[in-house]
């Protein structure tokens, strides 16, 4: 018997591919919900939907064998430092029938993805992982960090009181929260590295599904207005009642979907709002930057607890040299690498990296074929590096690069951005 990757060839296999990519996920197969999957068709991509096949021959173009596995993805734009937003694929779903693990069919649809999204031309494939030591194989790294947050919102208390001119209100008609949330949202991906763009069919699944793998479920939306009367701030939370059942008993937890602002006033404005709300003492941000300024402003920092902390977005470069050219950075320098890429000789290089400008708007980098190169990363190292997520240093330091000390250095200056990336949307 072989395994291979291939693309769906009819209604069946449709259907036999979502079976078993929900049974790896541990949903019982039933009823087929229309309306979902009507709404996951219009998000995905065809040409990422990919099938593990298992047959007797290994004939693409045949419709025989057993649907064993599969993986879907949809392109969206993701965010650089500095703002650039290049053309990336999200993946997600990647699963194989438990009864047919161990055949290789992760790594043969791996490979194909990978193959379909650099013959599209995208600069790097993205995934959020469920089980963290699966994809580093694959050339992926950890690109962003994320936490879950906690407050007290009955203990806590800001140290300044907030003046910013501005108010935040509940909206309650849907088009309305969309049409705010989505500008917010927009504009959040033009300023925070690791923000991944969202299609209107994306957003029909955050404001209809229930509660999923891409969707925050029913929820309420909470708009900040600054003081010139610009929406520059959201949150998508619900009151969840401790104990369930249908008496409140004062103790709720006001739990944060999303939670977006462009600035941190909007923040502070919006939690603030959110730790008024009655019957809840506590307040949970499903997702939040490690980093998250709102710290700053509490006169107990501790207050803003972290429950959770672990990789979020993961990256595998596909276009070296776009991902190097269309991110800013706050020094000037030059040094030569090489890319270790066992699946795309064409992007191994030796490049040399050039960054020159005046400022970090100016500042640009040229990326040209070298002969030899002064240090040596994987894939998945640039992948972790490339948006500020982890130093170089630190890598180096782990004794996972090898390369001159002066070269180690030099790209630990040019990688660092002034912020951390954040990517604010799950899939
Ligand atoms: C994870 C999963 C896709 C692996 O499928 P599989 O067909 O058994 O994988 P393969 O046989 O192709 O194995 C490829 C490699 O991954 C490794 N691997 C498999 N499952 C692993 C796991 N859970 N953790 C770490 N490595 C794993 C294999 O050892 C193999 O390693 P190698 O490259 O050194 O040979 C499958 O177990 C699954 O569907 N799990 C539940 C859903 C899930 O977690 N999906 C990932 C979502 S992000």
């Amino acid at each position: 018997m072989v395994v291979i990757a291939r693309s769906l060839r009819n209604e069946e296999e449709v259907l036999n591919h979502r079976t078993v990519i929900d049974t790896a996920f541990g949903d019982i197969p039933g009823e087929p919900d229309q309306t979902l999957i009507d709404q996951q068709k219009a998000m995905v991509e065809e040409a990422h939907t990919i099938a593990v096949v298992e047959g007797i021959e290994a004939d693409a173009d045949s419709t025989s064998g057993e649907i064993i596995g599969g993986l879907f993805g949809a392109e969206f734009n993701l965010t650089l430092p500095g703002g650039a937003q290049i053309p990336a694929v999200g993946l997600a779903g990647v699963g194989i029938n438990p009864a047919r693990v161990g055949r290789g069919g992760l790594r043969v649809m791996m490979e194909e993805h990978l193959r379909r999204s650099a013959d599209r031309g995208l600069a790097a494939s993205t995934l959020w992982a469920s089980e963290s030591g699966l994809y580093g194989r694959f050339g992926y790294g950890s690109a962003t960090t994320m936490a879950i947050h906690e407050l007290r919102s009955s203990d806590a208390k800001f140290a300044l009181p907030l003046h910013d001119g501005g108010h935040c209100d509940i909206i309650f008609d849907q088009a309305e929260a969309r049409r705010l949330a989505t500008a917010i949202y927009a504009k959040v991906g033009t300023m925070t590295a690791g923000t991944t763009s969202r299609s209107e069919a994306w957003w029909d699944m955050v404001f209809t599904s229930k509660d999923g793998w891409l969707a925050p479920g029913p929820c309420l939306t909470l708009i900040h207005w600054n003081e010139a009367g610009e929406p520059d701030g959201y949150s998508f939370y619900k009151m969840v009642q401790p104990h369930g059942g249908d008496s409140w008993i004062v103790d709720g937890l006001v739990s944060v979907r999303e939670f977006v602002g462009l600035n941190v006033e909007a923040e502070r404005a919006l939690l603030g709002f959110l730790m008024r709300i009655p019957l809840c003492r506590r307040i949970r941000l499903d997702m939040s930057p490690v980093d998250s300024l709102l710290r700053h402003h509490l006169v107990d920092r501790r207050q803003l607890h972290q429950i959770e902390a672990h990789d979020g977005l993961w990256l595998r470069p596909l276009d070296v040299t776009r991902l190097l050219t269309e991110r800013s950075y706050e020094v000037s320098g030059e040094v030569a690498i090489e890319i270790d890429d066992p699946l795309f000789e064409d992007q191994r290089g030796p490049w040399l990296l050039s960054v020159a400008g005046a400022t970090t708007v100016e500042r640009r980098a040229v990326v040209t074929p070298r002969e030899a190169a002064d240090l040596v990363l994987t894939p998945g190292q640039l992948g972790e590096v490339i948006l500020g997520n982890t130093r170089v240093n630190e890598l180096a330091a782990a004794g996972l690069i090898e390369g001159s000390e002066e070269a180690i250095t030099q790209l630990d200056r040019l990688m660092l951005a002034n912020r951390k990336p954040f990517a604010f949307s799950k899939f």
